[in-house]
């Protein structure tokens, strides 16, 4: 799936579509933003982050990709995002509910319960009106597009996760599923994607805007598949193929990208390799 510009080979595999993609002022979101727009297609970023937000559409022109101020958990602002989509491009073919928070509470009986809320209402409420909205202008179009990124906690627990995290990313993909059955008949793919660790804001942050690499380097000690590192791009080429013709028949999929990380539990064979180390 590699894309060099330079060659006579590059392929714009959104040319002509139209996406919004929530969350698309930073971390997967902006880079996805970045790749949709180089594969032709016209973005609008639906964000929270109203500084960076604009200079990326400085940097790859109005024509190309526009911001709007969205909270996903309001409403109107999702519907105002998806109507300027419209109004400004002509149509939405891809909705990417991709905006997404995660939760500081690690322990059932001291976690805030005003933000476990939040968290869920982000995660799955964000989706569920971004997902709603698309319908609105994707149904009479008889065709579209609606993705999620999810997360490798949507099929495994975890406890530095979060409980609020962990139950909105399995949440999400039982709605991705369920829209995917109702909005078949009106040929609108559903799919989620689910990422392991991404050194992101979103993992940078909580360690104290710790450098990239050295997140990279914890993330890579605890997974399965070595010599490779997850990076923002990875999911975005994964949002690119789901959102494209390729997969013009893919729905109701959770594609996980986790390098096998949640097939295993390593737990048994690490004291194995420690006994053996001490005989
Ligand atoms: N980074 C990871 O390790 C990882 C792994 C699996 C899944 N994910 C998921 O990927 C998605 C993107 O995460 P990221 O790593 O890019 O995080 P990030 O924090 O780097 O970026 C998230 C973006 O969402 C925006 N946002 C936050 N709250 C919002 C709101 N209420 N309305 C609109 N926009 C809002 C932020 O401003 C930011 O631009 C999230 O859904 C996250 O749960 C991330």
């Amino acid at each position: 799936m590699s894309c060099n510009s330079s060659t006579a080979s590059f392929q714009r595999r959104l040319e002509g579509k139209v996406a919004l993609i929530t969350g698309g002022a930073g971390g997967i979101g902006e880079v996805t933003a970045r790749l949709f727009v180089q594969h032709g297609a016209k973005v609008v970023m639906a964000d929270i982050q109203d500084a960076h937000g604009p200079a990326i559409v400085q940097e790859l022109g109005e024509d190309n990709i526009s911001y709007v101020h969205c909270d996903v958990t309001s409403d109107s602002d999702v519907g105002n995002a998806v109507d300027l989509a419209v109004s400004k491009y002509g149509k939405l073919d891809i909705m990417f509910n991709n905006a997404g928070i995660s939760s500081p509470d690690l322990h059932i009986v001291t976690s805030n319960d005003e933000r476990f809320k939040r968290v869920l209402d982000v995660n799955i409420f964000g989706g569920y009106l971004g997902s709603k909205h698309a319908a609105r202008v994707m149904i009479p179009a008889k065709k579209g597009c609606i993705l999620f990124t999810t997360s490798v906690f949507s099929v495994i627990a975890g406890a530095d996760a979060g409980h609020a995290y962990v139950t909105s990313k399995h949440a999400l993909v039982g709605l991705a599923k369920n829209l995917g059955v109702e909005l078949g008949q009106f040929g609108i793919r559903v799919n989620c994607i689910s990422p392991h660790g991404v050194a992101t804001p979103m993992l940078t942050r909580p360690f104290g805007d710790l450098e990239k690499e050295k997140v990279e380097e914890l993330i890579a000690m605890g997974s399965n598949l070595k010599g490779a590192v997850l990076e923002a791009e990875d999911v975005a080429q994964a949002a690119l193929y789901l959102a494209s013709e390729e997969s013009k028949y893919v729905s109701g999929l959770n594609l996980i990208i986790d390098g096998g990380y949640s097939t295993t539990n390593p737990s048994m064979s690490n004291i194995l390799k420690n006994l053996s180390s001490k005989v």
